[in-house]
């Protein structure tokens, strides 16, 4: 029996919970979907704050300007004004929803400082601000009686009128998902489908992100024919804490805001050589530097110095990374921060309008897994939960207005059928392509490109294509085999857009072109 919802939203970060929070208040019976229990997001995890004009010394014109400038040139300008200028009052609503965020003794508001940024405009909750978001999100989740989550359940595929070959034009009508706890495939009925699944950090072998950032809503939307654009702007953040396993706790880049300092092995203060901004010029410039600083020395990490930060401010700024550091054996303010680069943001995406509109009608996106034309070629610290939580209030008024429409309606959907497929007894098939599409985009995709590389990682990639797909088709689906196969399609889709862009910009930097060309133009993903 499938289940129907006025709006279904998939995923639980800050996009998903704070649209569907918007349209559960406007009346609307909302289902959310989650793949993991319901706090496990990206977003759970951001340290450095929300970036917002909210200071009499600043203007949200300098914040255009900020943003422009990292950006490139590929950002729409009129997108960057339009969401910037919402940000006040997105702040204000993630208070109201119960974010304390961080103040100093006379009562105002603690403003940090990031990469790229003119002024001091970085809310904040010390460094935990993404936890101190998701949980009052979800607190007003729980009270509300309009809302059902779906915790454990995992969006496999969207369904659409075309895929069920029905006349007329094409438009979302609800998605499958397998619950993980039983193995079943079940069905979800709705004219509104909000993709909020965040990024996809986990298609590269170091990142920042945490398991669930496998692309998932990119694929499904690429599978239904919507379009996807600029998906070579891979940000890489410059400082995690380097480790001999894969794990990359991020540093936040508010240390170097609060003064943290950058040297390479030989003690040099190296920024300064790259950048007037030293270290806190744009994420592209410094994350290429340290780039640049570990493989002429052969180094495996850099340093980042703190010592010279009174204690306490470390101690009341920083707790978690401060007691991550301790756990590791480094004491801020006698030891050095061992760091690397680590993949941490997508910047392009499901193409939207500003009013999170997809090219499908009915499929709205917002939050990481969307490309509003915010960020261009390379993202201002600390503008995505911004831009996240300003596009879902904005998508959750313009769902109003679709669902008023009378030509939108409900269609009766089938239920998912399994086929003669049969439980795999090759699981270690899957775990060794998973490695291997991970080694593939950091060996290949990484920071410094070229087109040689690229084309290798694309043979590759389409050799693990067509292994998934036979998979696919021959046994029952589970979790992992999704996620691979998710994550094969979006890498991909990253390798194909970077072998469109003959120029370097942003984050996009290729030794074969070294420049930037006149023209400016988006990179379109092959439908
Ligand atoms: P997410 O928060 O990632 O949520 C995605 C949701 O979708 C999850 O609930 C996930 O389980 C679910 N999901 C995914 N696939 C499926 C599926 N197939 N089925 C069902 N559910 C699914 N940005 C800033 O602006 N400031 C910061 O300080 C900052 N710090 C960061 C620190 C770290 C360590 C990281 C990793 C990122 C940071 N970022 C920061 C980036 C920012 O956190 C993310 O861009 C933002 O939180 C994304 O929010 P989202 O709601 O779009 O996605
Ligand atoms: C950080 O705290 O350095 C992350 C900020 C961001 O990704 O915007």
């Amino acid at each position: 029996m499938s289940k129907s919802y006025d709006v279904i939203v998939i995923g639980s970060g800050i996009a998903g919970l704070s649209f569907a929070l918007k349209v559960a208040e406007a009346g609307k019976r909302v289902a959310i979907i989650t793949k993991k229990n319901s706090a496990e997001s990206n977003t759970n995890y951001a340290q450095g704050g929300i970036a917002a004009v909210t200071s009499q010394t600043d203007d949200v014109e300098m914040h255009v300007a900020d943003t422009l400038d990292a950006g490139d040139g590929l950002c729409d300008e009129a997108a960057v004004r339009e969401i910037l200028n919402d940000g006040a009052a997105s702040i204000e609503e993630l208070a109201y929803r119960g974010v304390a965020f961080t103040q100093l003794k006379d009562g105002s508001v603690s403003l940090g400082k990031e990469g790229g940024h003119s002024k001091r405009r970085i809310l904040h909750v010390k460094d935990v601000t993404g936890k101190a978001i998701e949980e009052a999100l979800l607190h007003g989740i729980a009270t509300s009686d309009a809302i059902d989550t779906y915790e454990h359940h995992f969006a496999v595929e969207l369904i659409t009128a075309a895929k069920r070959g029905l006349d007329g034009a094409d438009r979302v009508l609800g998605l499958y998902a397998l619950d993980t706890n039983t193995g079943n495939v079940e069905t979800f009925q709705s004219d509104v489908v909000l993709l909020a699944t965040g990024g996809i950090g986990q298609v590269y072998q170091y990142t920042t992100n945490p398991f669930i950032a496998t692309g998932d809503g990119i694929a499904m939307a690429y599978r239904a024919g919507v379009e996807v654009r600029n998906m070579e702007f891979i940000q890489f953040h410059p400082t995690a804490f380097y480790s001999r396993d894969s794990d990359r706790f991020l540093i936040s880049e508010a240390v170097r805001g609060e003064g943290g300092i950058l040297r390479n092995l030989a003690g040099e203060a190296f920024m300064e050589r790259y950048d007037s901004r030293k270290d806190l010029a744009p994420r592209d410039i410094v994350a290429r530097a340290i780039d640049s600083e570990m493989k002429q020395s052969g180094a495996r990490h850099v340093w980042l110095d703190t010592r010279h930060i009174p204690v306490k401010k470390l101690h009341d700024h920083f707790p978690n990374i401060y007691d991550y550091c301790m756990q590791q054996g480094i004491a801020l303010e006698k030891d050095m921060i061992p760091v690397v680069p680590a993949a941490h943001y997508l910047c392009g995406g499901v193409k939207t309008n500003l009013s999170g509109e997809t090219s499908l009608p009915g499929l709205y996106a917002c939050g990481e897994v969307a490309c509003t034309g915010l960020h261009g070629a390379n993202r201002l610290a600390s503008n995505s939960l911004l831009e996240a939580v300003v596009m879902a209030n904005r998508g959750a008024s313009a769902v109003m207005d679709y669902m008023n429409r009378s030509d939108v309606h409900c269609v009766k959907l089938p239920e998912w059928v399994d086929g003669d497929v049969q439980d795999s007894d090759e699981r270690v098939v899957l775990l060794h392509n998973w490695d291997e599409v991970k080694r593939t985009m950091w060996d290949y995709v990484g920071i410094v490109r070229t087109t040689k590389r690229l084309e290798r990682a694309r043979t590759r990639i389409q050799n693990l294509d067509r292994e998934i797909t036979d998979y696919y088709w021959n046994f029952k689906v589970d979790e992992s085999l999704l996620e691979l196969r998710n994550m094969i399609l979006v890498a991909a889709l990253v390798v194909d857009c970077a072998l469109q862009r003959k120029e370097s910009r942003g984050l996009q930097y290729t030794l074969d072109y070294p420049d930037k060309l006149d023209m400016l133009v988006d990179s379109k993903v092959r439908i």
